[in-house]
């Protein structure tokens, strides 16, 4: 064998040692770093201005999924809420924005902000998104019947009530 065939031979092998490692390590790692809303159910104290205007447009996104910061941002920028108006009298805000902050204090995920510029944070394009979803592919997400990754509800069916067990998921064709 010459060098360089020892040289590809060697390096292959770290190449293989290392993505044995990354795929082995990954769920733990990750879930160290960034930890999973534990708490998703909608406490039945739930008040029904948010389950009525917060569902006027799309699927209701229960608090737990984002953490209280990105929650800020969401109800102090309704007047461009991705293109869209999405304001309510300061009173019903206030009310809204204080639910989800109680209710999202067990999602300890950092904000991060959207990959589109001027956007309020999301749920479907984080990192959490992203590794729980690493066998689904961008097809799956952009079938009609799905309507995209925000759309939770198409394959969770029980989503609005905060249930995602993988158990239970279903991609529709
Ligand atoms: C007038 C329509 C409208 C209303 C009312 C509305 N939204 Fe939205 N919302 C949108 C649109 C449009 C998007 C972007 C959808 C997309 O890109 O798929 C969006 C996206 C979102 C997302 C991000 C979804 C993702 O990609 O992770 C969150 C969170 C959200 N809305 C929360 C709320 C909350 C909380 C309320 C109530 C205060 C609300 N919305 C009311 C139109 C609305
Ligand atoms: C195209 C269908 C589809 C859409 C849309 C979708 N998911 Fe999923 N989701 C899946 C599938 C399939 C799995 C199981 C993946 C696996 O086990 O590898 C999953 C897994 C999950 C899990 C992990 C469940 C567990 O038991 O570990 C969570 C949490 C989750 N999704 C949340 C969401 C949220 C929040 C949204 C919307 C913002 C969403 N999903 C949108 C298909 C979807």
């Amino acid at each position: 064998m010459n060098i360089a065939r020892m040289a590809t031979v060697a390096g292959l092998t770290l190449t293989l040692g290392l993505v044995g490692y990354s795929f082995a390590d990954d769920d733990d790692d990750h879930d160290r770093r960034y930890k999973r809303p534990k708490r998703l159910a909608v406490p039945s104290d739930a008040p029904l201005v948010w389950k009525e205007e917060c569902a006027a447009c799309h699927m209701l996104y229960v608090p737990g999924l984002l953490p209280a910061a990105a929650w800020r941002q969401q109800m102090s920028t309704l007047d461009e809420h991705y293109g869209s108006n999405a304001t309510l009298e300061p009173a019903l805000e206030q009310q809204i924005l204080d639910f989800l902050v109680r209710a999202s204090a067990a999602n300890r995920l950092p904000v991060e902000p959207s990959p589109t510029a001027g956007e309020p944070p999301r749920i479907s394009q984080t990192r959490w998104f992203e590794h729980k979803h690493d066998e689904v592919s961008e097809a799956k997400f952009r079938r009609e019947a799905v309507g995209g990754r925000a759309n939770c509800v198409a394959c969770h069916r029980d989503a609005e009530r905060g249930d995602f067990d993988d158990d239970r998921v279903k991609i529709p064709r």
